[in-house]
C-alpha cells in the first residue's frame, strides 16, 4: 500500500512509462488462445493497464471491452489504444455494480475478484456465465486465503477466495484447467512475498 492509501498499482498508472505488474499478456491467455475464434467479443474485468486486452485485440480476435474502476488505468488504456492504432473498449465501471448489456465469448480476469467482497465476486460470476455465448471461455484467476494476504494489498483483499471455491462456481461448465498455486512477486518499493492462488478456464458447454 502507498503512503497515501491507495494499492501501489494506481501511481504506475499514472505514470506514462511505468509497468504496474507486466507489458506480456498472461501465460494461460497464449496457453488457450487456439480455443478463440474470429471474431470474437471479449470482456477483461479489471483490466488494469490492459496487457491482457491489448494482446488478444492485436491478433485480430474481434471487439475486445475492458473496464476498471481506476480512472487512471482506463486514461491508460485509452491513450496506449489511440498511440497503437489498437482498437479497444476502456471504460470505467465497478464490477459490483455493472450493468451488463451485452453477451461475450470470452471472459477474462486477473488477480481483480479479491478486491471486492465474496458476495460480489460471487454474484458478478453468475451474472458473467449468463451473458457468456455457448463454447464461451472464462479465465479467472483469483488470490486465496490459503496464505495471509500480503501488507501492501492486505486492506484491500476483503474477498479472498477458499481453495478450490472458485470450482464451485463453474461445476456446470467444463472444466479445462484448474490451478492451486502459490507464487512470489516483487513490485518497486515493496518487498518480495508469496501469494497464494487459484486459476481457472472454464468452457459453457452446449447442454448448460
Ligand atoms: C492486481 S490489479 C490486476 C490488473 C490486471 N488484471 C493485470 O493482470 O495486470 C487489480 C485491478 O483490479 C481493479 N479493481 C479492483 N476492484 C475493482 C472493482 N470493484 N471493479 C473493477 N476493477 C477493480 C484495480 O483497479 C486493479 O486495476
Amino acid at each position: 500500500m502507498a503512503g497515501n492509501g491507495e494499492p501501489f498499482w494506481e501511481k504506475a498508472y499514472r505514470e506514462e512509462n511505468a509497468v504496474a505488474f507486466s507489458s506480456e499478456p498472461n501465460r494461460t491467455i497464449k496457453e488457450f488462445e487456439y480455443l478463440l475464434k474470429k471474431p470474437s467479443r471479449i470482456l477483461d474485468v479489471g483490466c488494469g493497464e490492459g496487457q491482457n486486452a491489448f494482446y488478444l485485440a492485436q491478433q485480430g480476435y474481434g471487439e475486445v471491452d475492458a473496464f476498471d474502476r481506476s480512472i487512471s488505468a482506463i486514461e491508460k488504456c485509452k491513450k496506449r489504444s489511440l498511440a497503437t492504432n489498437t482498437k479497444i473498449h476502456a471504460f470505467v465501471a465497478d464490477l459490483k455494480n455493472y450493468q451488463w448489456r451485452q453477451s461475450y465469448d470470452w471472459i477474462l480476469s486477473f488477480g481483480t475478484f479479491h478486491f471486492v467482497e465474496k458476495t460480489d465476486w460471487k454474484s458478478f460470476i453468475l451474472q458473467a456465465k449468463t451473458h457468456t455465448n455457448q463454447g464461451g471461455i472464462h479465465i479467472v484467476q483469483i488470490f486465496t486465503d490459503a496464505l495471509p494476504a500480503p501488507e501492501d494489498i492486505s486492506p484491500f483483499s476483503i474477498g479472498l477466495a477458499k481453495d478450490g471455491e472458485i470450482r464451485e462456481l463453474y461445476r456446470d461448465w467444463e472444466i479445462l484447467q484448474f490451478q492451486s498455486y502459490l507464487f512470489e512477486e516483487e513490485h518497486p518499493g515493496i518487498p518480495r512475498h508469496t501469494h497464494a492462488s487459484n486459476k481457472i478456464v472454464a468452457r459453457k458447454t452446449d447442454c448448460v
